[in-house]
């Protein structure tokens, strides 16, 4: 079956259990939930970590189904909260009203919180076989979503008086992209320390590639606000290095990536993967300046 198809799979199995599979529950809140992944962005977390467990061996596919679905689950709440008043007060995601927007303030509070319990949820509930790796799978995904190294420390940034841009961007989002890689190798029983580095450089790259759409793209190409960064007087690559100087550091950063592959079974095929990342994150053509 093809990545994409297994993802939405996984994440739709996800989702109705959220909502109850017939139980009694808040139909709205379960509404929420769903219009909250589907249809999906470019699903590139649980892509990487699908991708980088078939590169490892894949011994336990239900169990890195399980690790991407997780993955993408804390990604589609951090997105719910982001856009919240409190933070980003963004109307439009993904070309569509965001969760407040569309269904209310609480109501969003509540899904980001939900697809976040969805997310430990589905690591947990296993065969006892995979209970080990599940464990350390609950860990690693704990540590890059919560303070202080995850998302939560990322987005704990934004009130802050100095920012430290790379810690910043490490935790906000450099974190799932390490998450994404780690996990999928711990998931088909492979060492995670060592697939730090491409999680974290390809991390850092979408990050100054995200900044960089911010800069260029408008609302129609982005499906969601453009010029936020410096609306809201975020720190951001294009702020620190200028278009041409973040162009130049996305490139520095991929360049490496694809080096610090770890040796493994379908090394090639992955470094294939990482390439083609590589070219669609390139900014073309700015259509706003
Ligand atoms: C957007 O992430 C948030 C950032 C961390 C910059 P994506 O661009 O991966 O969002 P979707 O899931 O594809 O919409
Ligand atoms: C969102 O970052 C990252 C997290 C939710 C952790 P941004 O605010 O920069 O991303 P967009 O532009 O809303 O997607
Ligand atoms: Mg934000
Ligand atoms: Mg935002």
């Amino acid at each position: 079956m093809d990545l994409s198809k297994r993802i939405d799979r996984a994440m739709m199995k996800a989702i109705a259990r959220a909502q109850g599979g017939g139980d009694v529950a808040p139909g709205r809140l379960a509404a929420a939930l769903n219009y909250a992944v589907t249809p999906g962005g470019a699903r590139i977390r649980p892509t990487i970590c699908m991708s980088v467990a078939l590169a490892c061996g894949d011994d336990r596919p239900a169990l890195s189904d399980r690790a991407a679905t997780a993955l993408e689950l804390i990604h589609c709440a951090s997105l719910v909260h982001d856009d919240l008043p409190a933070f980003d007060n963004a109307d439009f995601r993904r070309g569509k009203p965001t969760v407040h927007m569309a269904f209310s303030e609480p109501l969003a509070v509540l899904t980001g919180d939900s697809l976040i319990i969805a997310a430990f949820d589905v690591l947990a509930d296993v065969e006892d076989a995979d209970a080990l790796r599940a464990l350390k799978l609950t860990r690693l995904l704990a540590h890059h979503t919560g303070m202080p190294h995850g998302i939560c420390a990322g987005q704990g940034w934004e009130s802050e008086a100095k920012v430290d841009l790379g810690a910043y961007h490490r935790s906000k989002t450099a974190a799932l992209f390490v998450a994404a890689t780690q996990m999928g190798a711990l998931a088909a029983g492979h060492e995670p320390e060592q697939w730090e580095e491409l999680g974290a450089r390809i991390g850092e790259a979408f990050q100054v590639a995200d900044d960089l759409r911010d800069a260029l793209y408008d609302e129609a190409a982005l499906g969601k606000p453009a010029g936020q960064d410096a609306i809201h007087q975020r720190p951001s690559a294009v702020e620190e290095y200028g278009v041409q100087g973040a162009i130049k550091h996305l490139r520095d950063i991929l360049s490496g990536a694809i080096a610090s592959i770890p040796s493994c079974p379908g090394e090639a095929q992955l470094a294939q993967l990482v390439r083609l990342y590589a070219e669609r994150m390139t900014p073309v053509a700015p259509v706003r300046v």
